[in-house]
């Protein structure tokens, strides 16, 4: 039986609670937060679990093997530090923690204690995501030109991070994972509407390697809750819809006639190749259940399979570099490698 504990219980920690809760050989043992209201919540929400106000006191009473920590990503950094001291497992939300020093660190610490730290970028669990790799890495689409991604929403807002920090981390993590690769580069800009220093809106341009360019559009003031993306390859292009009823893969055996010279537009119109749209039956599982569930098979190895400190670390640098970006007005800033 693994016994955890998680840290954090404001609007994500409760999931975390049910979903490791639904998995056979886990025990949910105790929960921290440092508001008293929401221990309450805790408490009400489910039956026999512990609770206490510092991580400090979770770590230290009650034998825990793992602990989730679901605080904002200011907090992240010393209480990683603190729960590899005390020996355990670590399952952080993303990104790890807001700079590249603390991230690297604690890369370094993952790998000198042999515990398993994995990096809660949930959308590397999301099927249609997995759907996505799977149709880029069996050459599907042909060759990757360019990725655009567009997550907006109307909030929730943020006080200890920008919304590229809050939002653009997951689709920096889904397309490092679907390139297999990191941006070089990354220009942004950025604004913030709210009468704070922190960007509501921003966009970034992200260079990946052999030329594909990749767009992010991050918003948390926008009348409408958008997660898509759209991965265009010499051979075919993809939508994915996180929110669409018909199911999240949308597959255009579309494409451009290469090498024929037009003279006017019916003869244009000739050179885009128009075929048919497909919609893959994508079986559904939430995705952060299958997180969790890696999370514990990936104990019994003693290894993190996959979004280990490292990767965590990947996505920290763009995030870094962008920041520094829309401090200079979107110049192109390279990402460290
Ligand atoms: N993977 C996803 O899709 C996803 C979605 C939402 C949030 N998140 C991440 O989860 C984390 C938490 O987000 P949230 O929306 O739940 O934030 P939140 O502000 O609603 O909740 C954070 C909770 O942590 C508590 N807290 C703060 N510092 C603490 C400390 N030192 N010790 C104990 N408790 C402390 C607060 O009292 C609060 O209840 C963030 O890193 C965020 O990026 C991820």
């Amino acid at each position: 039986m693994v016994r955890m504990g998680v840290i954090g219980f404001g609007e994500w920690g409760p999931n975390h609670v049910r979903n490791f809760s639904s998995l056979p050989g886990v025990k949910v043992v105790g929960v921290a937060d440092a508001r008293q209201e929401r221990l309450q919540a805790a408490a009400q929400q489910f039956e026999g679990l512990h609770t206490c106000s510092s991580h400090r006191e979770l770590i230290d009473t009650f034998e825990l093997q793992a602990v989730v920590i679901a605080t904002p990503t200011s907090t992240h950094a010393p209480i990683i530090r603190d729960a590899l001291d005390a020996g355990l497992h670590v399952l952080c939300e993303k990104p790890v923690c807001s700079t590249v020093e603390d991230a690297r660190d604690i890369a370094a610490r993952a790998d000198e204690s042999g515990r398993v730290v994995m990096v809660g970028h949930v959308f590397l669990f999301n099927s249609g995501i997995r759907k996505l790799r799977n149709l880029i890495e069996t050459n599907e689409l042909g060759t990757v030109r360019y990725l655009t991604a567009r997550r907006t929403n109307l909030g929730p807002i943020r006080d200890d991070v920008n919304a590229a920090w809050d939002l653009a981390s997951h689709d920096i993590s889904i397309m490092n994972f679907l390139l297999n690769a990191h941006p070089a580069q990354v220009s942004a800009v950025g604004q913030g509407y709210l009468d704070r220093p922190l960007q509501d809106v921003a966009f970034l341009t992200l260079t990946y390697p052999d030329g594909i360019l990749a767009n992010v559009h991050v918003s948390w003031l926008d009348p409408v809750k958008v997660r898509e993306i759209t991965a265009v390859g010499t051979a075919k292009m993809v939508v994915w819809n996180d929110l669409s009823s018909l199911g999240p893969i949308q597959i255009f055996d579309k494409g451009v006639v290469l090498g024929r010279r037009y003279s006017d537009f019916g003869d244009f119109q000739l050179l885009a190749r128009q075929g048919d749209v497909t919609i893959p039956h994508v079986p559904m599982e939430e995705p952060l259940r299958a997180q969790a569930r890696q999370f514990v098979s990936d104990l019994s190895s003693g290894s993190c399979s996959i979004s280990d400190a490292r990767f965590g670390l990947g996505v920290v640098k763009v995030l870094t570099a962008a920041d520094e970006s829309m401090a200079q007005g979107g110049r192109p800033v390279p990402v460290e490698p």
